[in-house]
């Protein structure tokens, strides 16, 4: 008899489905502006490589690795010197912390993705659950759910599709979350954090300071933690569409108790390496929570399961503690993710499609439904599947982005698009983008009844379901696409199987 798994163990490898293959095929062959080789132009991903020259010859100048890095180094769950640089960091004008920030106050872990997985386990309990304003971060779900079970609930405005002003600024900010904690009541579901994504991916907009305070009260008023995750801190950029605006608050920066009247216990927050320092790949989180001392305690039993690599340590903290090149960083990258958002603009404009001005992150969210098919060989797609469907056109054309579904996005066709690759990139993947529209565009289709009636599925919450269409995606990716005679079989036969929403959201950045 074949060894079996643990009963979690067959969950966790049911969510591994054949989809993955297709993000890993994206990975692998990522279009490389000089030599012009690589099949896509990774546009879905939160990936920033505006800087990356810059970057790479700083880093390969300034690896000084010593002794301790060879031993389980000073500390388990950080080293004296990258909490050195962190406090550091933390205690500029950037953040301009209410309290100074000490090393006791921090935990580090390869990325913010796993201190998010830890906190899941340390403040809820199975089945539990955390609310974010929708849109969010697709990662949030996989992050809460994949171990610690914890499920992330989509909170809706009733304003509009969650990017307007009003979900960002004061008390408003705040709509439909009081629903929402009634709504998961009323389902037996305990609620047990708020996770505040400032500024907000994928929108690209900052939250006011009043926005925040409410956030807080409506924590302290339903004994919830709040959650923050600051991650895109230094990536607010001005544009044509904003010259000034809203600047990053950090929580860190609030006087909860006397401003709002909030315990400090409930504030903790994250943030990486990955996006402001455009490292995703250097696996460096930190966490700081300044005055819970119980969940410091918990977080250091797991925390030591996650060590962030003396390597990384070592690049990162080298930068943070570079009086001269960090500041000159931390400014050019903002004035590159300027350019590449008026490049990306610029595109919008000429070829007539409706987008979200962003000013922070790495992307900006457009407006494709006019371009949504609504049947693939010859079955009607839902909500989700159009968007799928849609998006695996762009992957036939060479180029990918990430289908608003994946953020829980309430309008259908709502596709989020990450602008900061390098200029021939940018230009290149816009192009295939062109290509890939204007090929659905010639295809026809009842582009006008595909919006409306996907709209009909907006705040349906219904929106999570199994696609139908993958199998047909993941030949035509993998290069092995089926036979024509089997291409209707296998599509509605592998499909049941695969269950987009969540193999996609555990897959896209
Ligand atoms: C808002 C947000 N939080 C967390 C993460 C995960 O970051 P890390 O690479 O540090 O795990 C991402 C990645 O895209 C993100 O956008």
């Amino acid at each position: 008899m074949p060894p079996t798994l643990s009963t979690r163990g067959a969950v966790h490898a049911a969510t591994v489905t054949p989809f993955w293959s297709i993000f890993e095929d994206l990975l692998q062959n990522p279009y490389n502006p000089v030599t012009r080789k690589g099949r896509f132009v990774n546009m879905g991903i939160a990936n920033n490589s505006l800087m990356s020259d810059d970057l790479l010859r700083y880093f390969n100048s300034h690896l000084q690795l010593v002794p301790e890095d060879l031993t389980y180094g000073s500390s388990l769950f950080g080293s004296t010197r990258l909490f050195a640089a962190i406090c550091k960091l933390y205690n500029s004008d950037y953040w301009s912390p209410h309290e100074p920030v000490r090393p006791e106050h921090i935990i580090t872990a390869p990325g913010c993705g796993s201190l998010l997985d830890q906190l899941a386990e340390h403040l809820a309990d199975a089945g539990d659950a955390f609310l974010a304003a929708a849109p969010y971060y697709n990662g949030f779900d996989a992050d809460l759910a994949t171990r610690a079970n914890v499920r992330c609930l989509p909170v809706y405005s009733d304003m509009g599709d969650g990017a307007e002003r009003g979900s960002f600024e004061g008390p408003t900010a705040l709509r439909g979350f009081q629903s929402a904690l009634d709504a998961a009541a009323r389902n037996g579901t305990r609620v047990r954090a708020v996770l505040l994504n400032q500024p907000c991916n994928p929108v690209g907009r900052c939250y006011d300071r009043e926005a925040m305070l409410e956030y807080g009260r409506f924590c302290e008023k339903n004994n919830l933690f709040l959650v923050v995750d600051e991650i895109y801190a230094l990536s607010v950029f001005p544009t044509s569409d904003n010259s000034a605006p809203a600047p990053f608050i950090s929580a860190l920066s609030i006087d909860w108790k006397n401003d709002a009247g909030v315990d400090p216990a409930r504030i903790v927050i994250v943030s990486s390496a990955s996006k402001d320092f455009t490292s995703n790949g250097l696996r460096v989180g930190t966490l700081v929570c300044q005055h819970n001392d119980s969940l410091i305690r918990a977080m250091k039993a797991t925390a030591k399961l996650a060590m962030v690599s003396s390597a990384a340590d070592a690049l990162w903290s080298a930068l943070l503690h570079d009086d001269a090149f960090l500041p000159w960083f931390i400014e050019t990258n903002r004035q590159r993710l300027s350019d590449a958002y008026e490049t990306c603009k610029a595109w919008c404009m000429r070829m007539g499609i409706a987008y979200t001005p962003s000013n922070a992150g790495h992307f900006m969210l457009v407006d494709l439904a006019p371009f949504l098919p609504t049947t693939l060989d010859g079955t009607k797609l839902n909500c989700e599947e159009s968007e799928t469907a849609l998006w695996a056109k762009f992957l036939d054309h060479g180029v990918a982005l990430t289908p608003g579904f994946n953020y829980h996005h309430p309008k259908t066709g709502t596709f989020r698009i990450t602008f900061s690759l390098e200029r021939p990139a940018l230009e290149e993947g816009l192009a295939r983008l062109e290509r890939a529209l204007r090929a659905v565009g010639e295809a026809g289709g009842d582009a006008a009844a595909a919006t409306s009636a996907c709209a009909e599925g907006a705040h349906s919450g219904a929106r999570l379901g199994t696609g139908a269409i993958l199998c047909g995606i993941i030949s035509a990716c993998t290069g092995s696409r089926a036979p024509a005679a089997d291409h209707d079989s296998a599509i509605h036969e592998g499909l049941a199987r695969l269950q987009i929403a969540a193999a996609c959201s555990a897959c896209c950045c």
